[in-house]
């Protein structure tokens, strides 16, 4: 056996899978009890898929859920609640550490060390935290960890502006994520609370480390889920919150009856916690949007549904639009008592194309085929779904914008939509799948980089101790 320091070989370099040997690996692996001692994937030697694995998976075994790699941390789901793991208590402990990162691997640590280095001032003051990994891996979880630990430390320490009515900026935050969790995560067959856009947000802090406000800044919603769910998924979670949670009044109003069945509202049946419409509504008003305000905003949900259940029939002559099917006829008019227009222009808009043409612009009517109407009516969807959600971006970041005279550094949070492959993949999945695979390509650099440094640290150390010697 070659002689060894801290698991690591005299003069060695990464291997890579192929040219690893097997022996070392053997080697390696032969000494099961210790392999959840290895709080860091840089001391683990030779790197391979299956030694990193079996590290991650021994800690596991154990409770123990972070585990660094240089600067980056991996965190497996544990898939359970465990409270002790983010108590206030635990907060307060790497908060108050002389060393954050020297004591177990954890959110928390990052999230101090991050908040420090924008106090040091050190170039670059402002920092970024990306949370990466497949759909279901935690992200969103961790970006609230951390959005809460932020809340909790950089807690400004006055009232805003005066007003007692006005929630503190930290609520106001932390209120964003189930408001945008409700229009923007749908239950899929990975994870019932599936992100389906992607989010940064930015703590923006004053020159005593306080959050002073945020801004949000959201990409590729997969819009196409309000109009098409894949077989055994769900629509965004508002839509079930609004049939589920609707008080009598409301109901007669928005025209969801008890009951009722929506094309575009599949798997109602299965009830999550993410069904709770009390808990978006709070958190909207938090965020200043009022009880009228929200209630058109329910209208045009209900809109949807209503439109989502509008067929049409083929028509026998081509010059004449087709016809909705007899049991559409009513959704036609409550689609468009509810989008707050006239049945005739909903008709004309899903089932009249009209061309401009020639150098005197001249404009053609023509009528469509019925799967063009189709088509059109799942786009109209998508189009109003996608500005009210946009809407609700812009009314989040009024709320908790401050001039920027008002704040220095910020601490950024990046929370993508995870990857993944479906057997049918649209043009929002590719895009979110080479996004990912670029971040990961990114950190796996990182990893393997901060792997050699501390290689050649240990080749150093044992040249100089045989110096000693
Ligand atoms: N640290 C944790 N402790 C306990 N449960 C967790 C933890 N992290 C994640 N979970 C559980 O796993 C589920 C999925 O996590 P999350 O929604 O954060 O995944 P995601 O990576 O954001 O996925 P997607 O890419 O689909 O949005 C959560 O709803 C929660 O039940
Ligand atoms: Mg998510």
């Amino acid at each position: 056996m070659p002689k060894q320091i801290n698991g690591q070989k005299k003069g060695s370099v990464i291997p890579n899978d192929l040219s690893d040997s097997f022996e070392e690996v053997k080697a390696f692996l032969s000494d099961e009890d210790t392999l959840h001692l290895f709080d860091d994937l840089t001391k683990v030697n030779p790197v391979t898929t299956t030694t990193v694995l079996k590290c991650l998976q021994a800690r596991y075994a154990g409770n123990v859920f972070y585990t660094n790699a240089g600067c980056s941390l991996v965190t497996v789901n544990p898939f359970q609640p465990i409270s002790s793991l983010y108590s206030p208590e635990l907060m307060k402990e790497y908060h108050a550490a002389l060393r954050p990162q020297e004591l177990k691997p954890h959110v928390f640590a990052v999230a101090e060390q991050t908040y420090r280095n924008v106090q040091s001032q050190i170039e670059p003051v402002n920092q970024s935290i990306i949370v990466s990994g497949e759909s279901g891996a935690g992200k969103t979880w961790t970006s609230r960890c951390l959005m809460k630990f932020y809340a909790t430390v950089a807690a400004s320490t006055t009232s805003p502006k005066g007003n007692e009515m006005v929630e503190r900026i930290e609520r106001r935050v932390l209120d964003s994520n189930p408001v945008m969790e409700a229009f923007g995560n749908a239950c899929t067959l990975r994870n019932n609370n599936s992100s389906r856009f992607g989010k940064y947000i930015q703590l923006q802090l004053n020159r005593s480390q306080h959050l002073t406000s945020a801004s949000i800044q959201t990409f590729l919603l997969e819009k196409t889920r309000v109009a098409y769910q894949a077989p055994c998924e769900r629509n965004f979670h508002i839509f079930y919150q609004i049939t589920k949670g609707a008080t009598k009044k409301e109901r007669a109003e928005w025209k969801l009856h008890k009951g009722a069945n929506f094309f575009w509202l599949p798997n109602p049946e299965k009830d999550l916690e993410e069904d709770c419409f009390g808990v978006t509504r709070d958190a909207m008003f938090h965020l200043g949007i009022d009880c009228s305000t929200q209630n058109n905003i329910f209208k045009v949900l209900a809109g949807l549904l209503h439109l989502g259940n509008i067929q049409f029939s083929s028509s026998i002559d081509e010059s004449q639009p087709c016809e909705p099917e007899d049991d559409a006829k009513g959704f036609v008019k409550t689609t468009a008592d509810l989008l707050k227009m006239s049945a005739e222009e909903l008709l004309e808009t899903l089932r009249i194309r009209t061309i401009t043409a020639g150098k005197q612009q001249q404009v053609f009517k023509k009528p469509c085929s019925r799967s063009d109407c189709e088509t059109r009516r799942d786009c109209l969807a998508k189009v109003i779904y996608a500005k009210l959600f946009d809407w609700l971006v812009s009314v989040i970041n009024e709320s908790i914008y401050a001039d920027s005279s008002t704040w220095g550094n910020f601490i950024g949070l990046l929370d993508v939509y995870g990857f993944e492959s479906f057997p049918e993949n649209n043009l929002e999945q590719l895009c979110i799948n080479y996004a990912n695979e670029k971040l990961q390509q990114h950190f796996v650099a990182h990893y393997l980089k901060a792997q050699q440094q501390l290689a050649q640290k240990l080749t150093c150390a044992y040249t100089d101790i045989k110096k000693m010697l």
